[in-house]
């Protein structure tokens, strides 16, 4: 009877989940799993933790919501396996709550219908899946967009979840999109001097030994113009101008 109790209290409560899976919320990561929103953004810096809660929420749902198809995606497979490997690691050391049907190194599958499944990080593979209940999209600031459009429909009978977690990677790209003027989020901002777990003189060393641009981006959560950028964003939404014609198209020679 206790058990069944306390079974009900963490498939009820997500930061009771965490806390058994030995983990201290921080007080963003608290609002995060507290959080019932669809459309979560994490835009934060390296080592906060976003891979973590994500593979909390994801193990959360696959355990507690019989039937759930879990997504998997990165820039790269690589990536999106250290995902799944987090929430697998989660499930083994749950003591695997629910029995596998089948545990492989890419995808876990559960008696009670539920299932993980990494995505391979190019476009023409990804196709096929639907009605996914959650989609997670790991170092999503690096994602190509072709990809990012390839998998939302995955969500449009479903009705599932999308979480799209980064440290910022340019003022370009659908994460930056969403991030500045997406609708529907929820948005979380988390800096390194948020985070706990990063000393103080580590920040120091790396603000020392690192370009500006690249701590602000890392560790800021700042948006910051890349290497290959020859112009940068502000002067090329400046230049843009409603007064002049183009020269080609449609609009091309309309007085
Ligand atoms: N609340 C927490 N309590 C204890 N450890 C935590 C907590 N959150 C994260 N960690 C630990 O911090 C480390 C970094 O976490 P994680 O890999 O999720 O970060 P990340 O933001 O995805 O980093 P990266 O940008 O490098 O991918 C891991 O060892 C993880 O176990
Ligand atoms: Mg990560």
């Amino acid at each position: 009877m206790m058990e069944l109790r306390d079974d009900l209290r963490l498939a009820l409560d997500r930061v009771a989940f965490a806390k058994r899976l030995g983990l201290k919320p921080d007080p963003w990561q608290e609002d995060l799993l507290s959080s019932t929103s669809e459309r979560v953004l994490l835009n934060c810096c390296r080592q906060s933790g976003k891979s973590t809660m994500t593979g909390v929420i994801a193990l959360h749902r696959a355990l507690y919501h019989p039937g759930s198809l879990i997504l998997c995606l990165a820039p790269a497979l690589r990536q999106s396996q250290e995902l799944f490997t987090k929430i697998a690691g989660f499930y083994r050391d749950q003591g695997r709550p629910v029995s596998a049907v089948a545990e492989r190194k890419l995808s876990l599958e559960l008696e009670n219908r539920s299932r993980v499944i990494t995505l391979p990080g190019s476009e023409k593979t990804v196709r096929g899946f639907s009605g996914a209940a959650l989609l997670a999209v790991d170092e999503a600031a690096r994602v190509d967009d072709s990809l990012y459009f390839a998998v939302r429909p995955m969500l449009a009978v479903s009705g599932g979840s999308l979480m799209m977690l980064s440290t910022p990677y340019g003022k370009r790209g659908v994460f930056f999109e969403e991030w500045t003027n997406g609708i529907g989020w929820e948005r979380y901002e988390v800096p390194a001097s948020q985070c706990p777990r990063i000393p103080e003189v580590f920040l120091e060393e790396e603000r020392h030994s690192l370009p500006h641009r690249v701590y602000r981006q890392e560790y800021e959560c700042s948006f910051e113009e890349t290497d290959d950028q020859v112009f940068s964003f502000e002067d090329v939404a400046a230049a843009i101008s409603k007064d002049v014609r183009p020269l080609f198209g449609s609009e091309a020679g309309r007085s």
